[in-house]
């Protein structure tokens, strides 16, 4: 992680070990200057050291502003990386991760606990080691120039350690609670927000503000323990080093009244105990932050160390497929031991039109996602012109089969871009001549902005018609030479279902394509039909010869779905 940052690093760790003796050099010239001069009355010795003083002072300042910047520069550097990183990764990932994971966890691993991560470096590693030596510089000066008087400073020390543990433990348990809180708060916020329409629709707003309102009570509750043990620690540090101030005061002047300890070291001392105790302050919260980080980075890792990727082993990069797919003996399950798809065998020559049909459930959608690679099956093979799928390097494949989902999903940004998918190999002009050719370039042209129009996220400002007429030009740019399209199953009106038929017709024209059809127009087109029912071919053929099919399910399909609708 901090690997390309070596420089940086090395020169934090150098300045933290320079500064610790610095700061500790000033102290020690106030003791010289109160003792050999200031007593003395020696006014030019004073005015010396009065300069070296502040000298140290400024030296110390800008190293310490370097220290400061370079640390949390650090920090920042390898969090983009990490970031970058992770989001990579996640790009990658096997689509059945997504299955199982919730959207919030993988954004809380991208932000949140890496943000965590950083607690390492800002406040972390490095000044954890910078606190701990000047700690010890301040030890070793104080012995060395009383022995004494640091044991009576030190003899409150064992009521800071228990204190300081007292309030670590606290403080990590509520911190522990709060993180739990939000996740809830965030993941019921975001639930609640893309679900609005179904909020208002049965007049839940006053259930899920009450829902809310415990969950964000409960959010407080926990923030407040983790204040309160902040609250309580701090004036107790405080009252303990004045304790400690006050017992040395006392030793110290008897002390100097018996001259056996000099005024300057009595001033001295002072300093030392300030400085003790500041670090000593902020070291168990500092130690807290650093196990939260640690936590976050774990989680962090865990994700970056799950490998359930597509292996990507394939060679094969065509410029052109001819298009014959071919589906031998395939066995599918996208959990262990539910078999979702059964055996499943079907070809289809190049340039021809398949249309799968079969009840809600039967795996029609499954057998798309299995041609392009987004999950492994389990048995049997899938071939394109005679090469098993596993051949094809992964973007090649999917480079060349392009698929229409059931469901249209748009991105925030212009249809242009979502379109192309920011893909500069592909021109405007080549979208425009896309959308000419299926029929949609002229309700875009209407849109405020044309082809700039900005789509609203999901693309919730467009009409279902219209959001899959943009989906359908993204497939058609690409000019793929195997098309997979998943009808939409939710109705729409007659005329914008002529302009549908007109754009599907343009797709499936002259390529390979298979077509999961709710529609009886787009079967009749299709050169067979494969009937799919619970994961099994049941027939196969095309739309006379299993009409004449006597008791066959898709005559029963066709009699009891499109016959009354027809009429
Ligand atoms: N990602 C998934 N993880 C686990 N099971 C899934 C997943 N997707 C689908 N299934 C299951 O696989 C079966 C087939 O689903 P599939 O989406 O292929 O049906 P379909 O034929 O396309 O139905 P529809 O006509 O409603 O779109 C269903 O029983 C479904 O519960
Ligand atoms: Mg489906």
């Amino acid at each position: 992680m901090v690997k390309p940052y070596k420089g940086t690093f090395t020169l934090t760790v150098v300045l933290t070990v320079i500064l610790a003796p610095l700061a500790v050099l000033r102290p020690n010239l106030t003791e010289r200057m109160v003792d050999e001069y200031i007593v003395m009355k020696d006014v030019p010795g004073m005015t010396m050291m009065a300069g070296l003083l502040f000298a140290t002072l400024l030296i110390e300042v800008i190293l310490r502003y370097f220290f400061l910047y370079n640390a949390d520069w650090l920090g920042q550097a390898v969090l983009r990386d990490m970031r970058t990183k992770v989001f990579r990764h996640i790009t990658n990932l096997n689509l059945s991760y997504f299955d199982r994971t919730p959207i919030g966890q993988s954004t809380t691993r991208t932000i949140n606990d890496i943000e965590s991560i950083n607690t390492v470096f800002s406040e972390g590693s490095v000044t954890i080691l910078s606190d701990l030596m000047s700690i010890t510089a301040v030890l070793v000066i104080m012995f060395a120039t009383s022995w004494q008087l640091t044991l009576v400073v030190l003899s409150v020390f064992p009521l800071l350690i228990w204190g300081s543990y007292q309030f670590k433990e606290s403080v990590r348990k509520s911190y522990e609670k709060v993180r739990n809180h939000i996740a809830t708060m965030n993941s019921f916020l975001q639930e609640r927000i893309s679900g609005m329409r179904i909020v208002q629709i049965f007049n839940a707003e006053q259930r899920e503000s009450e829902k809310f309102k415990k969950i964000n009570h409960d959010y407080t509750g926990a923030n407040l323990r983790s204040i309160l043990a902040y609250a309580i620690f701090f004036p107790v540090v405080d009252i303990i080093s004045a304790l400690s101030l006050g017992l040395m005061v006392w030793y110290g002047a008897r002390g100097v009244l018996s001259a056996d300890i000099t005024l300057g070291t009595l001033i001295a001392f002072q300093m030392y105990i300030n400085m003790l105790y500041r670090p000593i302050r902020m070291l168990a919260d500092k130690f807290n932050n650093l196990q939260m980080g640690m936590i976050a980075a774990e989680r962090v890792f865990g994700l970056l160390e799950n490998d359930n990727f597509i292996k990507n082993t394939g060679t094969l990069k065509p410029v052109k497929m001819e298009g014959a797919v071919a589906f031998d003996n395939v066995e599918f399950s996208y959990i262990p031991d539910t078999p979702i798809l059964k055996k499943v065998s079907f070809a289809i020559q190049p340039g021809q039109t398949l249309a799968i049909v079969g009840s809600t459930g039967s795996g029609k959608s499954t057998i798309i996602n299995l041609l392009s690679r987004f999950y492994e099956i389990d048995g049997g093979s899938i071939r394109i012109d005679g090469h098993d799928i596993k051949e094809y390097d992964l973007f090649a494949l999917r480079r060349h089969v392009a698929v229409v989902l059931q469901d249209v999903f748009l991105f925030s940004g212009t249809v242009l871009e979502n379109i192309t998918l920011r893909d500069t190999n592909i021109t405007e002009e080549q979208a425009i001549a896309a959308a000419k050719m299926i029929g949609a370039h002229e309700f875009i042209t209407k849109l405020p902005g044309g082809y700039h129009y900005q789509v609203m996220e999901r693309g919730a400002t467009l009409s279902m018609g219209q959001r899959q007429l943009i989906s359908f030009v993204r497939a058609l740019v690409f000019n793929p030479d195997i098309l997979v399209l998943d009808e939409a199953t939710s109705s729409i009106d007659p005329e914008s279902e002529a302009i549908i038929q007109y754009a599907i017709e343009k797709l499936i024209d002259r390529r390979t394509s298979i077509i999961i059809a709710h529609r009886l127009s787009t079967i009749r087109h299709a050169h067979n039909i494969l009937v799919l029912d619970k994961g099994e071919v049941l027939e196969f053929g095309n739309h006379e010869a299993l009409l004449n099919n006597e008791g066959g399910k898709y005559r029963e399909l066709y009699e009891r779905q499109f016959v009354t609708t027809e009429v």
